[in-house]
């Protein structure tokens, strides 16, 4: 059986269609049937259903796709990987979230543009479920989000555990209320989430710390991301809860509040391809921590989590 069997096998299963698969692959119709029947004579299985439309697998078929998938994400791993360990020139490509720019990540960059000058940076905005395919098809070398997600084929590092605020527009009665302020004195608000897409997000941590308190809040207000959420709330439309380095930004028009309650965290997470063990990355880990330290920061011990 060679990669190209799984190629095609995977097409098809995919788009449950024999031309449209061809399409996908550029490829005629009839030799993709062709190398499908191959590959089942080959295993002496029915992997189709006979004669079904739209194409459906059998038990066997869907047992082959998942396992099919997960070698064809291997391959395409082990290809970057290969690229880079051969590279003569050094690059580091990173992908983040928005708000950790407002968070330790400008200068991390500077810092390591500073202590590694013959690596070439690249930074790229992107959510953290595309950092995790950009990841296994080699775009870029390690992301930083705040989605927890599993994936066999990716490291992870939670960093630290970033307390949410809540930002109000200024002069908002709930700033005068009291010192500190609860999820459950924000139900009767407006709550500007953000990114609204793609999810899962930041958002979505944001309405589970509220369901998780059994509370919910009386207007829900999506936007794109969080320059926007705060513009929103400086111009009175609703409040929005934050990880607490937005606070760096001081806008005049928006006052932050904290929150009593010491498990509403946002994580940073550091994520990177399991069998990746370049040096850059490794000078990387070290120096966020050494940025930590200086700072004062509280951070999580370094570990690898689901390992
Ligand atoms: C932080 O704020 O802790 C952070 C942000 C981006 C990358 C690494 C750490």
């Amino acid at each position: 059986m060679e990669l190209r069997h799984l190629r095609y096998f995977v097409a098809v299963a995919e788009e449950r269609n024999f031309t449209r698969a061809a399409q996908r692959l550029h490829i005629a119709q009839p030799p993709l049937s062709r190398q499908m029947q191959q590959l089942e004579d080959l295993l002496g299985v029915q992997l189709f259903v006979r004669n079904s439309r739209p194409v459906e697998l059998t038990d066997t078929g869907r047992f082959f796709y998942s396992h099919a998938v997960q070698l064809l994400a291997q391959t395409a791993e082990l290809e970057s990987m290969t690229r880079r360990v051969g590279k003569i020139e050094r690059s580091l490509s990173v992908g983040f979230v928005g708000s950790t720019l407002y968070g330790m990540l400008p200068k991390i960059i500077r810092r390591f543009r500073n202590e590694h000058p013959a690596v070439e940076l690249t930074l790229v905005e992107m959510s953290t479920m595309d950092q995790i395919k950009a990841l296994k098809e080699g775009v870029i070398d390690v992301g930083f989000g705040r989605i927890r997600h599993e994936d066999p084929s990716i490291k992870r590092i939670v960093l630290r555990e970033e307390r949410m605020i809540v930002g109000l527009p200024v002069g908002h009665p709930l700033s005068e209320l009291k010192p500190v302020l609860s999820l459950h004195d924000l139900v009767n608000e407006t709550l500007i989430i953000f990114p609204k897409a793609p999810r899962p997000s930041y958002a979505d941590q944001v309405l589970a710390a509220f369901r998780d308190r059994g509370l919910e809040p009386k207007r829900i207000y999506e936007t794109r991301e969080l320059q926007i959420a705060l513009g929103l709330v400086a111009a009175g439309e609703g409040i929005a809860v934050v990880p607490t380095s937005v606070y760096g930004l001081k806008r005049d028009d928006v006052s932050y509040k904290e929150l009593d309650d010491s498990n509403l965290v946002s994580p940073i997470i550091m994520s990177m391809r399991q069998l990746d063990e370049s040096e850059d990355l490794t000078e990387m880990l070290e120096l966020i921590y050494r940025l930590y330290e200086e700072q004062h920061m509280e951070y999580l011990p370094p570990h690898e989590e689901g390992a």
